[in-house]
């Protein structure tokens, strides 16, 4: 199946997924949106209001800001992929419950394999929790890590800069980093695949050569 299949699969079992207690309330669950093979991958927390009627992730004042946040990397929204850790939306915006995050895992862990992102960029506390359990966001804002095959970014949740006014230059400056640590993502990226390659051959051949017959003494 290609990217955009699985993708599109994805988002059908989540329309009409009950796997935990945010179905019932939910008006659109919101799968996420973007290119099948964005290099780039945010994940936010869970759906507001606007984006529970439409069904569409980001699309809210959170959602305006984060498409100004992206302009500063010279980025548009349709190049990046956006989602959410819950694909549901916890009544009055509260954090989604431990067993919500668990329930819907596998939908997000399906999408992040289809799309393989050069980078994932977690937006808020919640979804870098996901990537890196236990650190805490104000010191690794902004910076790029190597998470198993990709890079983590941790950046603070675009909607806690609309209430706390200190946040929006650091999300600005945050956001400004980006064009060059995907370039050293992409270098890195390509550098790791290249070595796999040299392994992989170096096998095939070893088991390629003639096996050598055994003497029996
Ligand atoms: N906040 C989020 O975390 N996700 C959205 O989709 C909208 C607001
Ligand atoms: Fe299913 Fe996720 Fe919606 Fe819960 S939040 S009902 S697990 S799609």
């Amino acid at each position: 199946m290609s990217a955009q299949d699985n993708l599109v699969q994805i988002a059908s079992e989540v329309s009409t997924c009950t796997n935990c207690i945010l179905h019932k309330t939910r008006i659109k669950s919101v799968p996420g949106e973007g290119p099948a093979n964005a290099e780039i991958m945010l994940i936010g927390e869970g759906p507001g209001a606007t984006e529970n009627e439409f069904g569409r992730p980001f699309i809210g004042s959170a959602g305006k800001f984060l498409v100004e946040l992206l302009a500063q990397a010279g980025l548009k929204r349709t190049d990046v992929w956006i989602c959410n850790v819950v694909k549901c939306r916890p009544l009055d915006n509260r954090d989604p419950l431990p067993d919500e995050l668990a329930a819907c895992n596998l939908y997000l862990d399906r999408q992040i394999e289809a799309i393989n992102p050069k980078i994932i960029i977690t937006l808020g506390r919640i979804s870098m929790g996901k990537f890196m359990p236990g650190v805490k966001i104000t010191q690794v804002h902004g910076q790029m890590r190597r998470v198993g095959d990709r890079f983590v970014i941790a950046m603070f949740h675009p909607a806690a800069a609309l209430h706390q006014a200190a946040l929006k230059p650091v999300l600005l400056a945050d956001f400004a980093k980006l064009p060059q640590q995907l370039e050293a993502a992409r270098q890195e990226l390509a550098k790791l695949s290249a070595i796999s390659d040299a392994v992989v051959r170096v096998i095939n051949d070893s088991l390629e050569e003639e096996p050598k017959q055994m003497k029996l003494l």
